[in-house]
């Protein structure tokens, strides 16, 4: 997580002071609602640390931001505080001084869970732009509690970030699933604001845990999560952890799954990751994205670059002649494409054999 704040003071350094949106730029209507949410367009800033202070929110909003994302409140460091409570009262108990040591320490995160909750009223005072919130749990204990306590500090909508590796060779992927699911419902019980899941790409079946997520009311899905892969230094013999920014190779995984999971769920559909240019946001849109969201793009061009990409959408837009988004969204999917075989497996073979050796 340092790599994080080093990237926030780099994007300090290099945003733009204020972010004037340019006279000429056409001005078609793009309001998209997302999560019972009214929003001014469809580009949205996703979770990260431009979301953790009321200073970076007022930013993004003053650069065209039609909604803050929050980074999440992450339910290890809430486990952690917890423990560390009850540890000051019995520090000879053992194993639970060893439980604690494999959890990450918290100046690891951004925000405890105080400081998270006062984050959430501090950035409504600043923005007039809604609120989303985000948590990151691990059990459905530790997805009770949070989520009520961010809806009760005022978010407008919660994003449940399932960022989850199934690593245990006894946990079947439906347990896994199951596991999940119970998760989700536990957090959407206790609140009743709108919640979007973000995903990992790593599930046998996506539009049926979609499905799933459908069934238990939740609003929104966010394909997909990112995860960070450690390397290994053959020298030091070490695991390395650097945070990498994406970059738009990592468009296309998602594309295919917003192809195909448009027109086949009600669930509004948000874009995360490899969004980096007009461009990206324009093919995420096609694919049926109801919302797309950025971090890298931002975090490496400055905080303005938002404004760029919806500039460069709404040219785009114009110099096309669309007159409405609706007629974009979702022309792409695989229910409307021209060659929905390109978008599944059909012509698998066909590009394999393409390849030529010269
Ligand atoms: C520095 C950094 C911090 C992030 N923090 C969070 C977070 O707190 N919660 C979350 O759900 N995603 C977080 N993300 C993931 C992003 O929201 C996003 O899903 C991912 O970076 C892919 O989008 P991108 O290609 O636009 O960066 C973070 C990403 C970066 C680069």
């Amino acid at each position: 997580m340092n790599g994080a704040r080093t990237l926030l003071a780099t994007v300090a350094l290099v945003q733009e002071a204020v972010c004037i949106p340019s006279p000429n730029t056409p001005t078609m209507n793009l309001e998209t609602n997302y999560l019972g949410l009214p929003l001014s367009h469809p580009i949205l800033p996703g979770a990260g640390p431009l979301g953790c202070d009321a200073a970076h929110a007022r930013q993004l909003e003053d650069a065209g931001a039609p909604c803050i994302i929050m980074n999440s409140l992450f339910e290890e460091q809430i486990v952690r505080e917890q423990r560390a409570a009850f540890a000051a009262v019995d520090e000879a108990e053992e194993s639970f001084a060893e439980a604690l040591s494999y959890l990450p320490e918290p100046e690891d995160y951004r925000l405890g869970p105080d400081d998270y909750l006062s984050t959430i009223t501090q950035i409504k005072a600043a923005v007039d732009v809604p609120v989303i919130a985000s948590v990151n749990g691990i059990s459905p204990d530790g997805w009770r509690e949070y989520p009520r306590l961010i809806a009760a500090a005022g978010a407008d909508a919660l994003e449940v970030n399932l960022y989850h590796l199934a690593s245990d060779p006894h946990e079947s992927a439906a347990d896994v699933e199951a596991r999940l699911l119970e998760s989700v419902k536990a957090a959407r019980e206790g609140i009743d604001i709108p919640i979007a899941v973000k995903l990992s790409p790593f599930f046998t079946s996506i539009p049926h845990f979609v499905a799933r997520l459908e069934e238990i009311g939740v609003q929104a899905v966010v394909l997909f999560n990112r995860f960070y892969q450690p390397d290994i230094d053959i020298e030091e013999l070490s695991t390395e952890s650097t945070l990498r920014l994406s970059d738009p190779s990592e468009l296309t995984l998602r594309l295919r799954w917003l192809a195909i999971l448009h027109g086949r769920t009600n669930l509004e559909l948000s874009l995360s990751g490899g969004v980096h240019s007009a461009n990206d946001v324009i093919k995420g849109l096609m694919a049926g994205a109801t919302t797309v969201q950025t971090v890298s793009g931002l975090l490496h061009h400055g905080i303005h670059h938002l404004r760029t990409l919806l500039d460069d959408f709404r040219y785009w837009l114009a110099e096309h002649e669309y007159k409405d988004l609706e007629d974009l969204r979702g022309c792409m999917s695989h229910r409307n494409a021209p060659d929905p075989e390109a978008i599944e497996r059909g012509n698998y073979a066909m590009v394999l054999n393409s390849w030529t050796t010269g």
